[in-house]
């Protein structure tokens, strides 16, 4: 698969299949992932892989925490639609209004995701120092995204999701991660399901006149 197809291929998925992927595909990925270009060659990241046993510690952990009401409190704050620009809000608001009819056809597939880290196989934790500057995390949506890419090329889907680290306590302690470190971002990785209507949902995106501006 070359590179403008992965680009194309590439989607949020949300209900995975319960297949592993080995070891090897996933060091693989995060391999590929390293290509990304970075401040000076930085190169801020770290990866924390959670598969088998300590993801579905995690799993139980999160789902009891939900339930009991824990507050959430991800590393990088959570983020409002308050907090992003007009355009980006404007954005976002399309964006509900074409998810919404998805998750309410088949709202059983879309909790039960929500509920069990949609049931992904493996989890990605992309991880920086203590109080990483901007560029740093400039690098790391890079580092993310090329990571998401090779994980199309070599077959494994992927979703990039917020909930996966609003509980980074329960991460520290089942992924042995430093307290002085971090957790930015997850991304979920898997076979996805591809039977069910929430993952055959495509997002679309606003004109590029819209947001290009050439000047010569
Ligand atoms: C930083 C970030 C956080 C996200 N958090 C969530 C999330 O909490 N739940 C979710 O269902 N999707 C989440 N997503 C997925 C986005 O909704 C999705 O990427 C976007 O709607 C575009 O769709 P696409 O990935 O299929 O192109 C997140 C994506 C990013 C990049």
């Amino acid at each position: 698969m070359d590179v403008l197809e992965a680009i194309k291929d590439r989607h949020a998925t949300r209900a995975f299949d319960d297949k592993a992927i080995d070891d090897q595909n996933l060091t693989a990925i995060v391999t590929d992932a390293q290509r990304t270009p970075s401040w000076g060659n930085s190169q801020p990241w770290e990866v924390y892989i959670a598969t088998g046993k300590s993801l579905e510690q995690i799993k139980s952990r999160y789902a009891a925490a939900a339930q009991a009401g824990v507050t959430e409190a991800a590393d990088l704050a959570k983020a409002h639609r308050g907090d992003f620009s007009t355009m980006a809000n404007q954005n976002m608001g399309h964006w509900v209004g074409t998810f919404r009819p998805i998750i309410e056809a088949d709202q059983t597939t879309y909790w039960d995701s929500r509920e069990n880290l949609y049931r992904a196989p493996a989890i990605a934790y992309l991880v920086l120092g203590q109080n990483p500057n901007s560029w740093s995390i400039y690098d790391l949506g890079a580092f993310s995204q090329t990571l998401s890419l090779a994980a199309t090329a070599r077959g494994v889907q992927s979703l990039s999701s917020y909930e996966l680290v609003k509980y980074p306590d329960i991460l520290r302690q089942e992924l042995a991660v430093p307290t002085d470190r971090t957790i930015a971002m997850g991304i979920a990785l898997g076979y996805e399901k591809p039977d069910k209507v929430l993952n055959q949902f495509r997002t679309d995106r606003v004109a590029t006149q819209q947001i290009l501006h050439i000047q010569h």
